[in-house]
């Protein structure tokens, strides 16, 4: 009796097509377009890479390593994301504002959702090491009118460019951070140290293949802000300082002309004192979407 043959044997030709003819094509199953793609682009990757069995078990043992890289202060991953352009060009994707609204841009792995809430006015560096800056700034809608109560989460690096959660042991918990809320005005401000540009970690997995490749890992100065208000798009962002050397070479394409602010230096007693202010406009959020 002679066997049918099998309509399709795996090759280099026919690889993903094999794949995508074996998932549910039924309209409700949103997974298989989306696997189907990923399996597509992955085997175009491999064709055109050609890698030796061995290569590709290498890449399987760095991307093992950057999951064991993660742990409750620390995301590998995010950082894979970040540093491959590919949460730049999600936000990009998703947030695209009308004119004159404060743009997106990635929100990084240093983020904490548990901060604790200060009185417009806090001091949030608690070592105090570092230059002072004054902080102050508005959040206003696309019409100019003020949205009071919003809620001001920031956070940046020290003097020396590290986050508190990189140096548990060295900087106070939640040192450079707080969440402010904007008074009747839309006024928000807060006193701080200025900070230092950085470069993005690289004693893990990813930070020592970009190395490798000879990537640049700077970031310049910055500080990180997620407002939020009802009924408003969440803004995540930072704000740059203008005067910093390296904002043409973002590790991870952050920098945005509408981000960039002169820190300006007010000399009061010699000591170095700066300020900053800066104007968040935040869109309304589509219907449907929650703030
Ligand atoms: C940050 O700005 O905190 C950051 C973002 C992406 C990668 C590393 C750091
Ligand atoms: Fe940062």
């Amino acid at each position: 009796m002679s066997q049918r043959p099998i309509a399709l044997d795996f090759n280099e030709a026919n690889s993903s097509e094999i794949f995508a003819q074996r998932l549910p094509q039924s309209k409700d199953s949103s997974l298989s377009p989306i696997l189907t793609s990923v399996v597509e682009h992955l085997h175009e990757i491999i064709k055109e890479l050609r890698p030796t069995p061995s290569d590709w078990r290498n890449v399987i043992e760095f991307l093992t390593e950057v999951g064991h890289a993660c742990d409750e202060r620390r995301q590998e991953w995010v950082l894979l994301s970040d540093l491959f352009g590919a949460s730049a060009l999600v936000e990009e994707i998703n947030t695209r504002r009308p004119k004159g609204a404060t743009p997106n841009t990635v929100r990084g792995p240093f983020f904490r959702k548990d901060v604790p809430e200060l009185p417009l006015g806090s001091m949030i560096s608690l070592d105090g090491i570092g230059e002072r800056l004054n902080v102050s700034g508005r959040v206003q809608d696309l019409d100019g009118h003020p949205i009071s109560g919003a809620e001001i989460i920031t956070w940046q690096a020290n003097a020396q460019g590290f986050y508190e959660n990189q140096q548990p042991d060295q900087q106070p918990e939640f040192n450079l951070r707080g969440i402010l809320r904007a008074d009747e005005d839309g006024r928000f401000y807060y006193r701080t140290i200025k900070p230092a540009g950085y470069g993005v970690p690289d004693d893990g997995p990813v930070g020592r293949l970009l190395r490798q490749a000879g990537y640049p890992l700077r970031r310049p100065a910055h500080l990180h802000f997620v407002i939020k208000a009802p009924g408003f798009e969440t803004i995540t962002t930072h704000v740059y300082d203008g005067r910093d050397q390296h904002l043409g070479e973002d590790a991870i394409f952050g920098v945005k002309q509408d981000l960039i602010r002169e820190f300006e230096r007010v000399s009061t007693d010699g000591t170095p004192l700066w300020q900053l202010n800066f104007t968040f406009v935040m869109a309304r959020a589509k219907q449907g979407t929650g703030a």
